[in-house]
């Protein structure tokens, strides 16, 4: 037997109707506010994420799939979606729309991480981006949006945690003091923080190891060392969410694990997750664009990951959704079998979910299978209801049935799936 590969998964009915629903709410909520879908390649040139993500960071020097294609070039499987945007919104000249830029995504990222509840190999992202702003309003924008999908959701136990990076100009005074305090313990960091110590130290921030984790936690936080337009920037960010009534928690140590942001950055953690598998990360990023060859253009934005999402979904949402009920179509000899077809175009066009029987099995074989597939009503076509047209709706929970005329077998069918308030 052939086995998936370790860290992808198989999305199973009914399952992947969660998946289907929730696409469909962030497709409503992102379109409400004007985030238009952006659909871009699976596959990159590596050196995208080396430019972008950063040389140092876990993605581009562990967990990236990278391979060469059959001409010799260094592709990957795209980690995460930003850099993806920021090639596109280059390549494509999309600064020459009307700014800002509002686009969002989803899809599968990669990346070769060690499997537990929540981490995959492949998982779905759902994203915005919001480009060609550098307000605090932009990020209050991105943040209202984000707060609005997991609102409509039905969650109200995560929380939003944000902190202020600073600029780039900003790094070099936190790094020294940052290494000044860290200097007596230097010994003491695993040894790719060694490596990080002179190449990117801000990075030994997001050490996973324990020891260093609890090393830098004496530190002074990043957000100290901001500044005052850096600092004035995210206090703006924080009181327009106030405003909203969006809260926020101030988070001093958060890095994020990726290079390119910069002044506002926040993560959504769910209490039945914990701190270290987030639902939700994201920022701003104001050189990614110029980074890569672009003009100068800020930008902000977030990515939800999806699979930890539809892991901690409220219970109302997931039962609405899995609960939807259905209707078998059952047709009891040949004659009735076309019948019972449009009998469930009907059902289906008017919103109403219908399977049909169609293996021509007896009616106590397909009132069984009705019950199997959890069927609330059954619509059963025998050879005088042919004759007659009309046909027999049967509730299958009180397993009482009246016969109707065929054309009102839909009211009927409604009236019964509506009452139990979950249709
Ligand atoms: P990220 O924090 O690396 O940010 O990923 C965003 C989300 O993807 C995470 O919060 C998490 O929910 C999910 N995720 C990441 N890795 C895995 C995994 N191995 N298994 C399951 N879920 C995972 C970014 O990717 C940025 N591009 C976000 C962003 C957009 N910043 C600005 N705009």
């Amino acid at each position: 037997m052939i086995r998936k590969v370790k860290g992808t998964r198989d999305i199973l009915p009914p399952e992947s109707r969660l998946w289907v629903a929730v696409e469909t709410v962030a497709n409503r909520i992102f379109s409400g506010f004007g985030y238009e879908e952006i659909r871009l390649p699976l596959l990159e040139p590596t050196e995208l994420f080396v430019r972008s993500v950063g040389e140092d960071t876990d993605i581009v020097s562990k967990e990236m799939y990278t391979f060469a294609d059959r001409k010799g070039r260094s592709l990957t499987l795209r980690p995460e979606g930003t850099a993806g945007v920021a090639r596109a919104y280059i390549e494509n000249g999309l600064g020459q729309r009307p700014q800002p830029l509002r686009l969002s995504y989803r899809g599968p990222m990669f990346r070769y991480e060690k499997m537990q509840r929540g981490r995959y190999r492949q998982f779905a992202q759902i994203g915005i981006e919001l480009i060609g702003a550098s307000t605090p309003q932009a990020d209050v924008e991105v943040l209202l949006v984000l707060h609005c999908f997991l609102s409509d959701l039905g969650f109200d136990d995560l929380v939003i945690v944000l902190n202020n990076l600073g600029d780039p100009e900003d790094r070099p005074r936190f790094i020294e003091k940052f290494k000044a305090e860290l200097e007596p313990h230097r010994a003491e960091l695993c040894s790719d923080c060694q490596r990080r110590w002179n190449a990117n130290p801000l990075r030994i921030l997001d050490c996973k190891v324990t020891r260093c984790r609890e090393l830098v936690a004496d530190t002074t936080p990043v957000a100290e060392v901001v500044s005052d337009e850096a600092r004035a920037h995210v206090e703006a960010v924080e009181s327009g969410l106030d405003g909203l009534g969006i809260p926020v928690r101030r988070s001093p140590r958060l890095v994020r694990g990726i290079d390119y942001y910069l002044r506002t950055v926040f993560e959504v953690v769910s209490p039945q997750l914990g701190e270290d598998t987030v639902i939700c990360g994201g920022g701003r990023y104001d050189r990614l664009i110029s980074d890569l060859g672009g003009a100068q253009v800020p930008a902000t934005g977030f990515a939800i990951g999806e699979d930890r999402l539809i892991d901690v979904l409220p219970g109302s949402f997931r039962r609405r959704i899995l609960e939807r009920p259905t209707v078998a179509v059952l047709p009891i000899g040949d004659a009735a079998h076309a019948a019972a077809l449009a009998v469930a175009k009907t059902l289906v066009t008017q919103g109403i979910s219908a399977h049909t029987e169609i293996t021509g099995r007896s009616l106590k074989a397909g009132l069984k299978w009705a019950a199997k597939i959890e069927a609330r009503a059954a619509v059963i076509l025998g050879e005088s209801e042919i004759s007659e047209n009309t046909a027999i709706v049967r509730d299958l929970e009180k397993s009482e049935q009246v016969t109707v005329a065929r054309e009102k077998v839909p009211e009927y069918v409604a009236e019964l799936t509506a009452s139990d308030g979950k249709s």
